[in-house]
This record gives structure tokens, C-alpha cells and sequence, in this order.
């Protein structure tokens, strides 16, 4: 058989990125707020891992776990794995393949993500991603599902059109991104329709030329509708069960009052998440399936709840002073809410649990649920992780110190303590490498430790 050919390109290495919406920790902490068992800590995988830095940072952060990156570009796999090696991670392997030909990867995986690949690649991928997905899921796991989505996803297809005919230019990105720039400058139609697209622009000029190849100048970019992925997932068995971002869960926080109420009343999955989609129009959807099985109780909700420690995570903002600012406009933190949760997690972890006995939470666990996922989303708080002295985790954390002062690009440095990364500026991430930096951040870090 021969093998099938890539329909993605492979001549352009895609830079590291950290997604936390793909931690262990915070995919449990958010199956479990919507009413379903965390999945077993046993094996995570993520299909299209380019350079594996995602999966690295994790394994570093969850040495009881094991983690497997995909990917069929030859080059990402042998950065993946020689990160791995030169940090002595030996619960993280890398497989070199295509989705269409998995050949060897047994599973069963209890966690399975994939980020920027189901939007950037056609039909036969996609399809033969669901059928990983179901094929390779443990009963009681969980697969968290990125991809760009109507309708606010489609006006990136016009990006895309500028920067596939430019595919001809000596430097595609820079020509792709002069046009692109010149129309925003001239105000063409495009940018006065879609405010975020002078948004996505600026955020362009900021990002390596190999980014910039990856998003816009494959075959195939293509956003989809919420109902033609759910589809590709039901007709293998497995049930849509809410949002990896948090926010996208809590209708409050993320859909306009009157759109809201357009939606009452409207029980149909794909309807209803069509519906909310066009509302926000969103542009990226992070969808959450697992397996058929009926939701817990409220009991048994309530006591999967009870059982996750929360941290207050470094450089949150004092609970007075908090505005969420959404995609649909800024929305403010009630202090009668903010200001109890985020005092009682300054003292120190706490359990949901414990929490919930402070006034404005006691026999309010909804409300309390609510304000720990608009927390987590806003980078405040995060459930804490099994392996807070993590030996890995230092050892990566310097190794990526050094390459940043190489000048690498290093997004982010796994915080053990909460089975996870962070995101750190560049300036900080020098700050951090000379010795310095903020002892908190020292400390989630481990940079400190022999
Ligand atoms: C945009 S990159 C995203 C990398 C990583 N998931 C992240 O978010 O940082 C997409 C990755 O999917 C991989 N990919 C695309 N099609 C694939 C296929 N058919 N099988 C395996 N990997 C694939 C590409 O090589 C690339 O590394």
C-alpha cells in the first residue's frame, strides 16, 4: 500500500505554542463543572503535535501520566524528541505519521487533543481524525477538539486567498502581508466589515514567517459549522459535551442579554450551538466528546466538584479591580463574589469544597462552579497538580531558559505545581534566565532547586 501523500505542508517548521486548555488538569476541571467524571490520569495524546512543545510542558508538569505527540512532519517529531531526550523525559514519546495511517499507536488514550489541524487540512484528514479519535478513546476519556469556526472563522478565508496567490512572490508571507496591510491602510471593505481583522493583522506582524505559512498558505483552510464536526464525531459514537473555554459554557458571561433570549426554549444540540455560534460569532470553537454515558446526578456532580483543589495563580489581579474582557465586550467581576474566592485562594489551595462553606457560596455551588471556571478561563485560578517537586519540570524549565537566551522562541515554562505551563513574556523569560524575576514565579518554575 502506498503511503498517502501530505495534504498539509511540510517545508515550513510551525513555531512552539502552549495551549492550557490541553492540560490534564484543566480538561478534568471542566468535564467535571459540566457535570461528567474527570477522566483517568493515564495517557494523554495529541494528534498534530508539531515540535511537541505543548506535550513536553506537560509530561514535565504530570510525571504520573504518560504522552504521545503525532505528527507527520519528520522535522517537528525530531525537535519533539530531542527536547525530550535533553530534558529526560521518559514518559513522553513521539510518533512520526499520518492520521490517515496511525500505524502503531495502540491507545487506548484517556485524553486526546488536537489544536490547528482540523480547519487546515481536507475531508479524508478530517474524517480519519474522528476515527482516531474514536477508535483510540478510552471508555471514560475525553477529546478536546480546536478548530476555526463559522461564522467568525470565515473571514480568515480571505486572509488565506491573499496569501495562497502570493504563493508565486519570492517572500510569500512579507507580500501577503504588505497587501494585506495596504488594504487595512486604504480602508477596504473587508477591514470596516470584520473589526477583528485589523486585530488579526497586527497580531500577524508579530509572528514568525513560519506561523504565518502554517495558518494561510496551506491547500485547505477551511472553518467549519459546530454541526458538521459534531456530525464527523456522532456518527462514530461519541457525544458533544461542551467547551474546552470555559467561557463558552457559561451563556451569562459569553452571549449578548437579547441573543440570549433568543435561544429559550431551543433544546437541539447543533441548533443551539449554531445559534450561540452566530450570536458570538465565534472564530474558534474548542469542542469537548467523550462516549455515551448518562451525566451524574446532582449528588454525584456535587461530589466530583467537591473534590478539586483550586491555586490562585501569580500576578492576579486584585478581586476590586476585575473586569473580564470577553469577545462580546468587557464584562464586570462582581467583588460580592470575586472578592471571598480570590481572598480565600490568596491564603492558599483550597478545595472546592472548603470554599464553598464562605456566605456568598454556602448552598450556592452553582455560583461557585461558575466563578472558578470564569476564573480559570481568565488566567486567576487553576486546579492544582499531582507533582508539585517535579524533577522534569526544572530540568525542561532551564533547558528552555537557555535556548530563549539563544534567542528561541519560548512561549511558556512548565509550572509543575499546577500539572501545567505558563505563558511568559519574552522580557520576563529573560529576567527568569539571568536569576531574577519575581520569586513566585521563580518558585511555580522550580527554578530554584538543585
Ligand atoms: C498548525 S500546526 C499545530 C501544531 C500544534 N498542535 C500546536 O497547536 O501548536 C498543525 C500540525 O498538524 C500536522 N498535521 C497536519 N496534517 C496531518 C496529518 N494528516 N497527520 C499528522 N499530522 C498532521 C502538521 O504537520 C502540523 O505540525
Amino acid at each position: 500500500m502506498t503511503a498517502p501523500q501530505p495534504d498539509y505542508l511540510t517545508d515550513h517548521d510551525y513555531p512552539p505554542v502552549f495551549h492550557p486548555e490541553q492540560a490534564p488538569g484543566w480538561l478534568a476541571a471542566v468535564l467535571v463543572a459540566l457535570g461528567h467524571p474527570a477522566p483517568a490520569r493515564g495517557h494523554w495524546c495529541e494528534l498534530g503535535c508539531g515540535e511537541g512543545f505543548s506535550a513536553a510542558l506537560l509530561a514535565a508538569a504530570n510525571p504520573d501520566m504518560r504522552f504521545t505527540g503525532i505528527d507527520l512532519n519528520p522535522r517537528h517529531i525530531a525537535t519533539a524528541r530531542a527536547r525530550a531526550k535533553a530534558a529526560g523525559l521518559d514518559n513522553l514519546e513521539f510518533h512520526c505519521a499520518d492520521l490517515r495511517d496511525p500505524q502503531g499507536l495502540a491507545g487506548p488514550f484517556d485524553m486526546i487533543v488536537t489544536h490547528g489541524v482540523l480547519s487546515w487540512v481536507g475531508p479524508e484528514v478530517r474524517t480519519a481524525l474522528a476515527a482516531f479519535i474514536a477508535t483510540h478513546l478510552a471508555p471514560g476519556g475525553v477529546a478536546a477538539v480546536q478548530y476555526m469556526s463559522e461564522p467568525g472563522g470565515a473571514a480568515f478565508r480571505a486572509f488565506h486567498a491573499v496569501f495562497r496567490a502570493c504563493a508565486g512572490a519570492p517572500d510569500p508571507v512579507a507580500e501577503g502581508l504588505a497587501r494585506l496591510a495596504a488594504l487595512r491602510e486604504a480602508k477596504a471593505g473587508f477591514f470596516q466589515m470584520h473589526a477583528h481583522a485589523a486585530q488579526t493583522l497586527d497580531n500577524l506582524l508579530t509572528q514568525p514567517p513560519g506561523y504565518i505559512r502554517h495558518e494561510y498558505m496551506n491547500a485547505t483552510f477551511q472553518p467549519l459549522a459546530f454541526g458538521e464536526v459534531a456530525g464527523l464525531f456522532s456518527d462514530r459514537g461519541l457525544v458533544w459535551r461542551g467547551s474546552a473555554t470555559p467561557l463558552d459554557n457559561i451563556d451569562a458571561a459569553s452571549i449578548p442579554e437579547q441573543a440570549a433570549r433568543s435561544l429559550a426554549g431551543v433544546r437541539d444540540t447543533v441548533l443551539r450551538e449554531t445559534m450561540k455560534d452566530l450570536a458570538r460569532n465565534q472564530a474558534l470553537r474548542y469542542d469537548l466528546f467523550t462516549r455515551p454515558k448518562a451525566p451524574a446526578g446532582d449528588e454525584a456532580h456535587l461530589a466530583l466538584l467537591r473534590g478539586v483543589v483550586w491555586a490562585l495563580l501569580p500576578g492576579a489581579p486584585p478581586p476590586a479591580a476585575l473586569t473580564f474582557t470577553t469577545p462580546i465586550g468587557p464584562v464586570e467581576a462582581d467583588p460580592r463574589l470575586y472578592a471571598p474566592l480570590l481572598t480565600r485562594l490568596a491564603q492558599g489551595p483550597a478545595r472546592f469544597g472548603d470554599i464553598e462553606t464562605i456566605p456568598p457560596f454556602a448552598g450556592r455551588p452553582g455560583l461557585l462552579n461558575q466563578a472558578l471556571q470564569m476564573a480559570l478561563w481568565a488566567g486567576i485560578a487553576h486546579p492544582l497538580g499531582r507533582a508539585p517537586r517535579a524533577p522534569g519540570a526544572a530540568r525542561l524549565n532551564r533547558l528552555l531558559l537557555a535556548e530563549a537566551a539563544q534567542g528561541a522562541r519560548v512561549p511558556a515554562l512548565c509550572a509543575a505545581p499546577l500539572g501545567s505551563g505558563r505563558a511568559v513574556p519574552p522580557a520576563q523569560m529573560a529576567d527568569l534566565g539571568a536569576g531574577g524575576g519575581p520569586q513566585a514565579l521563580r518558585a511555580l518554575f522550580g527554578l530554584d532547586r538543585g
